[in-house]
């Protein structure tokens, strides 16, 4: 993290420096210092960019250095910001590395985000079979099924970046041009797809999660929406060598109104997995369950309402006094901190949204007028929740 470490730091603003326009300075509310200590943010605007620094006070130094919540790239803007301010403050250096950082890694052009899936991704998969693996790991049997399927498009989510970056090293090596990588919960993806835009859905040896079941894949709702993404007669298929978790997805699919499932044990297909090596070795059972959609779904009604309509009152949400956090069912709402700048403007650090995948997100207040800082949250179910909790617990 680009850094300088400052003897002092004390700047009027707004000011300019080499581009860059550092707006105000929003002072952290007192209640919610951890320390006695004197921590600041500073906005900052490029062109058509904007990003937070972070100014703290630190022994007998000030520690100038990007806000983690608001960090933007290529890495070098920031660093080029902290330098700009760190000469206008004309103060004596004690520590930097805002110089020397290493060159950005070369970006892969199957290493995707969540906003490419939300926008490019629907054209490009028009007229094209489509099919998802969750969990990939190795990627065996994702690179198997890319390559035997050239005209086909495969997405594959993994958590693990390490297994991530391996298969973009085997997409690359063997010139893959069909298979987009993306590190997402899987959870949570599936909201973001069209309703019948699948083939199929694997989910192979998936984490058990015996002590936490909370965190398995499967789920009611992780079903349902699998359900909504497939096509008419696809399939979610699932395999496994746990009798426990077998167990539990097969009460999940024998519980819907309507299904049509599959079930297979020690089934051998044309390529096994890394986990599936190993659990045959050591002669485990295999079981699979496929479940078909039986019905074209309807379209998600678009939310695009992550606006704040009215003026609230900057000055009395200061002095309200919010419990940790509001936790419901399928969503939270954490007012992490407060920084001021006046009566009427300030910043609010939120956490919110899934518990699997919260969002961390300044909302910005001009002039008692509010707005998230760095755009709206992705229209996931709990972020659209979390939000219209967020402009109740304002206006209360
Ligand atoms: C036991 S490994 C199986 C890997 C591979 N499918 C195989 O058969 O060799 C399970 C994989 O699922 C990934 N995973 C776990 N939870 C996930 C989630 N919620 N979303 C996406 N991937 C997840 C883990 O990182 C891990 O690589």
């Amino acid at each position: 993290m680009p850094h300088i470490l400052l003897k002092d730091c004390f700047l009027a603003s707004p000011c300019q420096s080499e581009g860059f326009d550092f707006k105000n300075v929003f002072k952290l509310q007192t209640k919610y210092k951890t320390e006695h200590k004197a921590e600041y943010k500073i906005l900052v605007k490029k062109e058509k960019v904007e990003f937070l620094l972070s100014l703290k006070q630190k022994d007998k130094a000030w520690l100038l250095k990007s806000d983690k919540t608001t960090r933007i790239s290529p890495i070098e803007i920031i660093k080029n910001s902290i330098n700009a301010y760190a000469k206008l403050a004309n103060s004596k250096i004690l520590f930097s590395n805002t110089q020397n950082l290493g060159k950005a890694k070369a970006s892969n052009a199957y290493h995707k985000d969540i906003n490419f899936f939300l926008n490019d991704f629907k054209n490009l998969t028009k007229n094209k079979k489509t099919f998802l693996e969750i969990g990939f790991g190795s990627g065996r049997h994702l690179l198997y099924l890319a390559k035997k399927n050239p005209k086909d498009i495969f997405i594959g989510l993994e958590i693990h970046k390490p297994s991530l970056e391996q298969v973009l090293r085997q997409i690359h090596l063997q010139d893959l041009k069909n298979i987009y990588l993306l590190d997402y919960d899987a959870r949570i993806f599936l909201e973001f797809l069209n309703s019948n835009s699948l083939e199929k859905i694997f989910v192979h040896f998936p984490v058990p999660w015996d002590k936490k079941p909370h965190r398995r894949v499967f789920s009611k709702e992780f079903i349902n929406q699998s359900l909504r993404v497939l096509s008419l007669n696809s399939s979610l298929e699932l395999r496994t060598d746990s009798r426990k978790y077998f167990d539990f997805c097969l009460g999940l699919t024998t519980n819907l109104n309507k299904a049509t499932i599959q079930i297979d044990i020690n089934k051998e297909l044309e390529i096994s997995s890394k986990y599936e090596d190993r659990w045959k070795k050591q002669e485990k059972n295999i079981y699979d369950i496929k479940l078909y959609s039986q019905k074209i779904s309807k379209e998600l009604e678009l939310f695009d309402e992550f606006s704040f309509e009215c003026e609230y009152n900057f000055a009395k949400i200061i002095n309200q006094e919010y419990k940790s956090a509001f936790v419901y069912a399928k969503y939270f709402v954490h007012f992490e901190k407060i920084y001021i700048f006046s009566k009427t403007s300030g910043l609010i650090l939120l956490s919110f949204g899934d518990f699997s995948k919260p969002l961390s997100k300044y909302l910005i207040f001009e002039n008692n007028k509010c707005r998230y800082f760095q755009g709206k949250p992705l229209a996931s179910l709990a972020n659209i929740e979390a939000h219209k909790k967020i402009k109740e617990l304002l206006s209360a």
